[in-house]
């Protein structure tokens, strides 16, 4: 499943939810890729951070802020993954906007 976290509004929580969904999906024996597609790359921080703690441990994570890369790198390596989570930034943009095409509808 593709799940994205967006909001054209910064700072309600999005990187919070999104680290949080990824780890909880990891911990229920899911494969999970989480997406960063913000340019301020705070789950990809955050993800790092944790990992060199031991937390999270097999979380794997990339950045892509443009649109069309995230797109295309997504439907690309989707299929190694069971549970891809993506973080988009708090403004319109083209990784947002890329990411809510290839979601999944709930
Ligand atoms: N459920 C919550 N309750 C209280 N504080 C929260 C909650 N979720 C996130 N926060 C806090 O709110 C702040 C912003 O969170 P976060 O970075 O996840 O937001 P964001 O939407 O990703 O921001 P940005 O738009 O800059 O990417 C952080 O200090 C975080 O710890
Ligand atoms: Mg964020």
């Amino acid at each position: 499943m593709i799940i994205t976290i967006g909001n054209t509004k910064g700072g309600v929580g999005k990187t919070t939810l999104a680290i949080n969904i990824a780890a909880a999906r990891a911990m229920s024996g899911s494969d999970v890729w989480l997406v960063d597609g913000d340019r301020q790359g705070s789950a990809q921080i955050a993800i790092g951070i944790r990992s060199e703690s031991n937390q999270h441990k097999g979380i794997a994570c990339s950045q892509y802020v443009d649109g069309s890369v995230l797109r295309t790198q997504v439907l690309q390596q989707k299929s190694k993954y069971q549970d891809i989570v993506i973080d988009a930034g708090g403004r319109d943009s083209t990784a947002l906007r890329a990411a809510l095409i290839i979601s999944d509808v709930l």
